[in-house]
């Protein structure tokens, strides 16, 4: 299995506990830093620095590939999906996770809002990272796999309190840390204003995690 945009490598570790058909995982990611953090946490897992556009993999070398909260990162889409196609064998399962950006309760509606916002300071950083997709969006891109057999599932975590203290702290930390980040910036003062708006719309409407899109097909 491969798992594109590993990041930490959070997704990677819940599918591996899931998964009981995978006997041997890869992950990659663009950035050393998730690299070396993802091997931090995944033991036995390798994990290499490749770009997910120009993997270096033989065609039709995996049985399945996931990605997952990680299309909006992706600077050039189609080079990853036409490189997902390629290496992913026929017949082989494709498994997409990602949050959208519709249809959300109001507390789950400050998840999004946080993304699109930790989105632009990013991009005011000159790090890529775009807006999280509407569920048809997700769709549409994925579409160009041509899939067969494609299910495709809501999933949310509604149990947790959005206003529970502990987590509107770390919140507030990591509302801080991206405040942080914004100083020197050319558009910091808006950047800090709408952060500070955030930070009043968590505290009174709490924050929950956005419905994500779950979608396993085969190629
Ligand atoms: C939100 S994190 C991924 C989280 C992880 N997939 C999870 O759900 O636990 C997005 C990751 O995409 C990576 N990324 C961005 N562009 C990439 C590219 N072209 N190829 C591979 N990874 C990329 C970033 O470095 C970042 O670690």
């Amino acid at each position: 299995m491969l798992d594109l945009a590993t990041g930490r490598g959070t997704f990677l570790d819940y599918l591996l506990d899931t998964l009981e058909d995978v006997t041997l995982a890869v992950g990659i990611d663009s950035i050393y830093g998730a690299v070396e953090a993802a091997r931090e946490d995944l033991e036995d897992i390798t994990v290499a620095q490749m770009d997910a556009g120009a993997m270096g993999f033989p065609t039709a070398s995996f049985d399945t590939v996931s990605i997952a909260n990680s299309l909006h990162h992706l600077e050039d889409l189609v080079a990853a999906i036409t490189e997902i196609r390629r290496v992913l064998r026929p017949g082989g399962r494709f498994i997409l996770s990602e949050m959208f950006n519709e249809d959300q309760r109001e507390a789950q509606q400050s998840h999004v809002m946080l993304h699109h916002w930790a989105a632009a300071i990013d991009r005011a950083r000159g790090v890529y990272h775009d807006k999280t997709y509407t569920r048809e969006e997700l769709l549409v891109l994925i579409s160009a796999l041509d899939l067969h057999d494609v299910k495709t599932y809501n999933y949310t975590e509604m149990d947790a309190d959005p206003l529970d203290p502990n987590k509107i702290a770390k919140l507030d930390q990591t509302i801080r840390r991206l405040m942080d980040l914004t100083s020197g910036l050319e558009d910091a003062e808006l950047l800090q204003q709408k952060g500070e708006e955030l930070r009043k719309r968590i505290h009174t409407v709490g924050l929950q995690s956005a419905t994500q899109l779950l979608v396993i097909g085969y190629r």
